[in-house]
């Protein structure tokens, strides 16, 4: 038999040219971008992110079945990392090999390279899967979610940017401008319209919701509350059935 021949030279772990995602530019491709995420999240950020985990941990723990955890859009980890912190053994996932480039080196879990439309793990491979300033992305979120409910078991978790906050119009006039390439495709949700999205995918299943907001001004005189306003949103999904 003959061994297959190939050209080597095709075979880079990353070509120069991959700068595109489903035919759209996209920041996650760019190393522009992805070689300073972590930097920018250690800066005027970090106030923000505290607060997420906050509210995102409280809604999950809740749940008492979760043990294991899969994160779909994990990036370099950031929030994969955290969940151990919790008490939640966290695998990754991501569909950048750059953001993903950083991760290994930073968690020690299991990382897989992956899109989320098409998750390749067994049905109730995990106890929930979780979604990060991710599922702003998914050119199908009814088909992402129906995955999530498939691979995890008990829950599936939602952090993500909220439609009803001043910053959306801020990044949009940004972008008119070419000033903020990180939002040009993303997809704002606001609770209520999440939910919309779930309804559809989750349509004869049994689960209840949950939902905090966060991301409120400093000055303000409550820093999460149950109001459909803040800059962003978790959200919880306990199947029952
Ligand atoms: C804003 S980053 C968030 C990363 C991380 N969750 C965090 O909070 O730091 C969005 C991530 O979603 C990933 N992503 C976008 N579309 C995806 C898809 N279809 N499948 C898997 N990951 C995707 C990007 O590669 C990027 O790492």
């Amino acid at each position: 038999m003959n061994p297959i021949k190939f050209n080597e030279a095709k075979f880079d772990l990353v070509t120069q040219d991959l700068k595109k995602w489903q035919g759209r530019e996209e920041w996650f491709f760019n190393r522009e971008h992805t070689d300073t995420y972590e930097q920018w999240y250690e800066g005027r950020y970090k106030r923000a992110e505290v607060w997420q985990k906050k509210i995102i941990g409280r809604l999950v723990k809740k749940d008492e079945r979760v043990k294991t955890l899969l994160e779909f859009g994990c990036g370099t980890t950031r929030f994969t990392r955290w969940w151990h912190e919790i008490g939640i053994d966290s695998s990754g996932a991501d569909i950048s090999p750059f953001m993903l480039g950083q991760g290994v080196h930073l968690f020690t879990g299991e990382l897989v390279l992956a899109d989320s439309h098409y998750m390749p793990f067994k049905d109730n491979t995990f106890d929930a899967l979780a979604f990060v300033t991710t599922f702003e992305y998914y050119k199908d979120p009814v088909k992402v979610i129906q995955e999530a409910a498939r691979v995890g078991k008990n829950g599936i978790v939602f952090g993500m940017m909220n439609r009803n906050s001043p910053k959306v119009v801020r990044r949009r006039v940004q972008e008119v401008f070419g000033k903020n390439p990180f939002y040009l495709t993303a997809n704002f949700y606001s609770p209520k319209t999440l939910i919309a999205v779930i309804e559809k995918a989750l349509k004869g299943r049994s689960y209840k919701i949950e939902w905090t907001t966060t991301g409120l001004p400093k000055w303000f005189p409550v820093q999460e509350w149950n109001q459909p306003y803040g800059d962003f949103f978790g959200l919880y999904v306990r199947l029952n059935d």
